[in-house]
């Protein structure tokens, strides 16, 4: 028999519902397809007092034992194009979609905005909570609205893009509103007549490898471009469990900024705000000899320092220990904290 998704089932293994591979067991566990089965099953976390916790994809989320709660996984579909002028089209999807979907489908009408953050794991529900980003676009930039259920009374509220607070890798919902709200749909606002974002370097270098005319580049040029990208820097969780990014990069005071890079002149930092500069974890993590160091059942990847990686068996607390490990080494050295962009699940 199928499962319907308001089953609650007990004691389920989350292995294959987060992508750093860790392997604990939710106390009780559902799915849901809609906002009715949402409300439903809450109503039941909510008469047991159960702690709760949405997933998505879960890949950005590190287990550090079994959760004594319910765990909801969002599965809600759907997309679909709810309004259009001549230059924009407004998108709704459902916050249970695979992320990547939505930016493929995206691709396949030609409309711009998200290219650049093809293939990012995950779901589209969980792209506001910290405003995901990569090679020069975030979500803000497309956000129009989200749709969200309150978790303490099931009641519906719509936040717009500036409601959102939305930062690098944060917003509202990391802040104030953790752990309080259930996003079930969100809006983007898509341009027709697509402006192509090759700011970030490596973009254009791609596009030139793969023959495309500078004065030609389509979305699809684009996506296909970062796509190949991220393939050839960022191990995929189906073969190597990890989460991405584990840190963020640390925002600093240009004063400070230019006093490390007299001191390490291959530092790399990126002009973040008019006085401050965000400097690549990576490459502080690599100058203190983390950068492919296995630890036992984890470590840090050999092409990208930044990504903590488990070779298979890890437990939670294997992977904090050695972040841990990483933070004090970088402060040691460059006097610089660096803090987890992987919500740790306690
Ligand atoms: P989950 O891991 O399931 O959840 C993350 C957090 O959001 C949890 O706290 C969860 O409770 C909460 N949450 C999830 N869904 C909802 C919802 N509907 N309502 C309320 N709360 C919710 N991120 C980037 O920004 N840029 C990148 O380039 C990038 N590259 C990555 C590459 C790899 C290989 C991996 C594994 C991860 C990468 N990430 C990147 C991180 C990750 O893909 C994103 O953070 C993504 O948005 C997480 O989606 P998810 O559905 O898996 O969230
Ligand atoms: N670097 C090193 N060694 C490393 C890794 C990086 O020296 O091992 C240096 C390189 O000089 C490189 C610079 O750091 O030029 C930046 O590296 P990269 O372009 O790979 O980006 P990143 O800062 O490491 C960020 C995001 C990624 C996102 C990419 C592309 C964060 C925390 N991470 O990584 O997002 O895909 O830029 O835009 O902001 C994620 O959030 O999970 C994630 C993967």
């Amino acid at each position: 028999m199928t499962e319907k998704f308001t089953d609650i089932r007990e004691n389920i293994s989350l292995k294959a519902y987060n992508t750093f591979g860790i392997d604990v067991n939710a106390r009780y566990f559902s799915r849901f397809g809609s906002e009715s089965d949402l409300i439903h099953q809450l109503k039941f976390a909510t008469d047991t007092s159960l702690a709760k916790l949405i997933l998505g994809g879960g890949s950005n989320v590190l287990f550090e034992r079994d959760y004594e709660g319910l765990v909801l996984r969002n599965e809600i579909p759907g997309i679909s194009l709810i309004q259009e002028d001549s230059k924009h089209v407004w998108v709704s999807a459902g916050s249970g979609v695979v992320w990547n979907d939505l930016v493929m489908w995206a691709v396949k009408h030609k409309f711009g905005g998200i290219e650049n953050l093809s293939l990012i794991p995950g779901s589209v529900g969980a792209g506001p909570i910290q405003n995901i980003g990569a090679y020069g676009v975030e979500l803000k930039d497309t956000f129009w609205q989200l749709e969200a259920i309150r978790i303490e009374n099931g009641e519906k509220v719509i936040f717009s893009a500036e409601q959102c607070h939305f930062g690098y890798r944060d917003s509202i919902f990391k802040q104030q509103l953790k752990g309080k709200l259930i996003i079930t749909k969100v809006v983007l606002r898509l341009d027709k007549d697509p402006t192509i974002n090759t700011s970030y370097g490596v973009i254009e270098k791609e596009l030139n490898f793969m023959g495309v005319k500078a004065n030609n580049v389509s979305v699809k040029d684009v996506s296909d471009a970062v796509i190949r990208i991220r393939k050839s820097k960022l191990p995929d969780p189906s073969v190597l469990g990890n989460a991405g990014s584990f840190f963020k990069n640390p925002e600093v005071p240009n004063d400070r900024y230019s006093e490390l890079k007299g001191r390490y002149p291959g530092l790399v930092g990126y002009p973040f705000t008019p006085d401050t500069t965000k400097i690549a974890a990576g490459w502080m993590i690599e100058y203190c000899g983390w950068k492919g160091k296995r630890v036992g059942a984890v470590g840090s990847h050999k092409d990208q320092a930044l990504v903590l990686v488990n070779y298979g068996g890890a437990k939670g607390i294997d992977v904090i220990n050695l972040a841990a490990a990483i933070s004090k080494s970088v402060l040691d050295e460059f006097g610089v904290v660096i803090s987890p962009e992987v919500n740790i699940i306690r």
